[in-house]
């Protein structure tokens, strides 16, 4: 099964409630929220306020992929504030041990976040306490750039270090590029979760028909 989470990096954030109920309405299967802090990563967007307003408008689960440096000195803000899950990038944390059981403890689903130049062996040892790892297929700071190609590979050999080490249940995330065209292809790899900003929210015919064409065209590739 594949889920879709829009990212909300791309959405009008004049409308941002409306934009989060139109991919509701429309299926999407969480909602993803980009946190940068201009130090991480070279962009500077959202914080805890914003998960907290959206929190009563939607029933779905508030994904909070944090690009900042010490993540660990923000988990109870965004934790109190809504957030379901909490993503924090490997390259941020010297103590990710302390900091996966910091989200845990407080009630979230916990993720890694691998940039693209970050070997997946970074997670050799954490991996049991995952709920999930997202691979960048971009460099993080922005929506809108294109798909790296050798992800896919990651992606695929991550999905059969999961099947060899019995740790099936932990959901990969392909977060950067996703549209009509390298869906289907990172779902073939392995993916099980697919995030999308630019193809959803800025999309001709508006976020529902968007996502819509993406399911179908992992649908039909997948089928
Ligand atoms: C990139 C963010 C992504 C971003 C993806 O730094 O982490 O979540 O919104 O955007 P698209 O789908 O436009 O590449
Ligand atoms: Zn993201």
């Amino acid at each position: 099964m594949v889920l879709y989470a829009p990212s909300i990096l791309s959405a009008d954030f004049a409308r941002l409630g409306e934009q989060v109920r139109t991919v509701e309405e429309a299926g999407a299967d969480r909602i993803h929220v980009d946190v940068m802090d201009g130090h991480f990563v070279p962009n500077l967007t959202v914080g805890p306020l914003v998960v907290r307003s959206l929190r009563p408008i939607t029933r779905l689960p508030l994904f909070v992929h944090l690009m900042i440096e010490h993540p660990e000195q923000f988990l109870h803000r965004f934790a109190e504030a809504g957030a379901d899950a909490i993503l924090v990038h490997v390259e941020t944390c010297p103590h990710l041990h302390r900091v996966i059981a910091d989200i845990h403890e407080l009630g979230c689903r916990a993720g890694v976040a691998l940039n693209p130049a970050t070997p997946l062996e970074m997670l050799h040892e954490i991996l049991p306490d995952l709920d999930e790892v997202l691979i960048m297929s971009v460099d993080p700071g922005f929506g809108g750039q294109a798909f790296i190609p050798h992800s896919l590979d990651k992606i695929a050999r991550l999905r059969r270090l999961l099947e060899r080490r019995g740790l099936s249940r932990i959901d990969i995330s392909v977060d950067g590029g996703i549209d009509d065209t390298t869906a289907p292809q990172v779902v073939q790899a392995g993916a099980t979760v697919l995030v999308a900003g630019a193809a959803i929210f800025e999309a001709a015919d508006g976020p529902a028909a968007a996502l819509a064409r993406l399911r179908r065209a992992v649908q039909a590739a997948c089928a």
